[in-house]
């Protein structure tokens, strides 16, 4: 067995925790033991980077069978797309049409479609999409990244629309003349787009799982008066439940994102490598060979 294959080996116990399952049906029980314990939800179809329109056209109807089942189901959850699932990189005005359905579909059944926000290469034509939808529906949510530079600029240009816009530190590993390295400064950018974004009409999703993060988004909670109908902080499934039940306790709404999915691999790396535990454990596995 080669390195690589030995550190996989005893990472991959670790994988199951931050996905539902491969079905929908496993995605939907998770989301009503979520709601069953007080927790709103968001259902991420796994998938990124089609090859094809076809399969770009399959991912939209999944995601039309996910909202029709909350529905039916009677779940508090909305709905988180990737765009280059939708074919973002293959053709942006097939990729624009699929979203623009997917949002009126939303809007009927009274859900959101939140876009993620994917690496740089991806965020002048996420933000053109989710503007032209936002203009004429507010079931469509966007994400910025605290590690870009350009984030604050971002939002002040979304403001203006009263967005739903979920604020995140970003995953994607980006170059310096575009994003902050420094973990302070990612944090410092975090808390100050989540303040103008409170300064605002629209709805902010707080979404971390570092406690110094969510001890200064209290504080400016607290400094905006905000109501619960304004914010609420979303957490990944599988990730810091301890922080979670606290902030519940504390009174605070809570969002759980919950990916499922035949394609578990590229977003369960995502995860592994931002767990302390295992990031530790490659370390030493790989510093062994
Ligand atoms: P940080 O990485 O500093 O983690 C804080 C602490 O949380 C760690 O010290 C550790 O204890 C714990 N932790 C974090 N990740 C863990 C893991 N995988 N396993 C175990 N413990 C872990 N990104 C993006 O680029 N585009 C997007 O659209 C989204 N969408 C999104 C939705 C939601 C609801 C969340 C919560 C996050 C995202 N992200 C995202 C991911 C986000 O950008 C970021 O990579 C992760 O949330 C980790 O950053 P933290 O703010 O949690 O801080």
């Amino acid at each position: 067995m080669g390195a690589l294959d030995r550190v996989l080996v005893q990472v991959l116990p670790y994988v199951p925790r931050y996905i539902a399952g491969e079905t929908l049906e496993d995605a939907l029980r998770a989301v009503g033991a979520l709601n069953g314990s007080g927790v709103r939800a968001t259902v991420d179809v796994l998938g990124e980077f089609v090859h094809d329109l076809g399969e770009a056209e399959l991912a939209g109807q999944e995601y039309v069978r996910l909202v029709d089942a909350f529905a039916e189901r009677g779940l508090d959850s909305q709905a988180s797309v990737k765009l280059t699932q939708l074919g973002l990189k293959l053709d942006f005005d097939a990729c624009l049409g699929t979203m623009r359905r997917l949002v009126e579909h939303a809007q009927a059944l009274d859900t959101l479609m939140t876009i993620d926000m994917e690496d740089s290469s991806c965020t002048d034509a996420t933000l053109d999409i989710f503007e032209t939808l936002r203009r004429r529906s507010s079931h469509v949510g966007a994400v910025l990244q605290a590690r870009l530079r350009r984030s604050m600029h971002d939002l002040r240009r979304l403001l203006p629309l009263e967005p739903n816009v979920r604020i995140c530190k970003g995953i994607y590993l980006e170059p310096p003349e575009i994003a902050f390295d420094d973990r302070d400064d990612v944090r410092r950018n975090f808390l100050e787009l989540v303040d103008l974004s409170l300064s605002g009409n629209g709805f902010v999703g707080i979404a971390t799982h570092d406690e110094v993060a969510v001890r200064g988004s209290y504080a400016l909670l607290e400094r905006h008066d905000a109501q619960p109908s304004q914010y609420e902080f979303q957490m990944l499934l599988g990730v810091r439940d301890d922080l979670r039940r606290r902030i519940q306790l504390d009174g605070h709404p809570l969002r759980v994102y919950v990916p499922f999915g035949r394609q578990w691999y590229a977003y369960s790396m995502r995860r592994l490598k931002e767990n302390p535990a295992i990031a530790g454990h490659v370390l030493r596995n790989l510093m062994r060979v």
